[in-house]
């Protein structure tokens, strides 16, 4: 018994150890994020920032408008009128216009679907990424990320946000020496490792830095709500079958009790 105790803390240890560490974003640690699936108002912003900002490129076509309106509260009208792309049905799968090939053509690579992608890439990566975008003029679209480097999109949120600037990971220390960046121990004076962290320029964008942060997290916490609709419900489902275990194991042990009570 003792053993196979042993082996499944062994067997689990990895999974402890993951959930505790840093997840990496490229070059950088993700910035911590947590979502609440429960703050439907949150979800519904997200899907309004999601509409306006990114369906244009990013169609979520394993996900239905209906479905989407049900589960986050919103009136079938209203989002026929605020969120519906182009002349689409509310029971149809959530399309854009833009075609691959287009794509391809305009931006290097084609926008990926993103109904997924909360799943592949985890929220915190999607959180970090979005805050991650910088001038860059050698890029196509003047823009640049951090945590995916040379990617092909431009930076979709910059009036919300504003200007980013690219700055070196390290710092003059206090002593006047050169300190090495604490999450990558790269070298300062490395030609070729300019840019660590990205920096907010004071005054730029339409939002504080602050309001920046709460978009981006309801624009998240939206993806990571169309990645598993079901998640909640699921959640649900799994404490109602743990007790109801836990029930039989106490009607199966009493039962246990009773048939071995005279053999002895
Ligand atoms: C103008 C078109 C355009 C808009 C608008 C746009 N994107 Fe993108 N996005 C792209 C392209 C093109 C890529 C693929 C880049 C590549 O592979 O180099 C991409 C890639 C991504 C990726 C990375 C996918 C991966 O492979 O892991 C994410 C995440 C993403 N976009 C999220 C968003 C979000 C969220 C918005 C809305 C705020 C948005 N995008 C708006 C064009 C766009």
């Amino acid at each position: 018994m003792k053993k196979l105790i042993l082996a499944c803390l062994l067997v689990m240890a990895p999974v402890a150890a993951l959930a505790a560490g840093g997840k990496s974003c490229g070059k950088i640690e993700c910035d911590a994020f947590d979502v609440d699936l429960h703050d439907k108002a949150a979800l519904q912003r997200g899907a309004q920032v999601y509409m306006n900002y990114c369906m244009g490129c990013h169609a979520l076509r394993y996900a239905r408008y209906e479905r989407t309106a049900n589960d986050l509260g919103i009136p079938a009208e209203m989002v026929q009128g605020n969120l519906m792309f182009g002349d689409s049905k509310i029971g149809d799968l959530m399309q854009n216009a833009l075609p691959d090939a287009q794509g391809k053509k305009w931006f290097g690579a084609a926008p990926p679907d993103l109904t997924l992608i909360a799943r592949r890439r985890g929220p915190e990566w999607l959180y970090t990424y979005l805050h991650s975008f910088y001038v860059d003029p050698a890029r196509p679209y003047g823009a640049n990320n951090l945590v995916f480097p040379d990617v092909g999109m431009p930076h979709a949120l910059y009036e919300l946000q504003g200007q980013q600037v690219c700055k070196p990971a390290w710092k003059i220390a206090a002593n006047g020496g050169i300190a090495r960046d604490p999450v990558t121990y790269e070298n300062l004076e490395d030609e070729h490792y300019p840019c660590g962290r990205v920096e907010h320029v004071a005054g730029t964008g339409q939002l504080t830095p602050e309001e920046y942060d709460r978009t981006v997290a309801d624009l998240v916490s939206f993806l990571e709500y169309v990645g598993e609709p079901m998640q909640l419900e699921r959640q649900r489902i799994g404490i109602f079958t743990m007790l109801f275990l836990l029930l039989l194991l106490i009607v199966a042990w009493m039962l246990n009790r009773e048939y071995w009570k005279d053999v002895h």
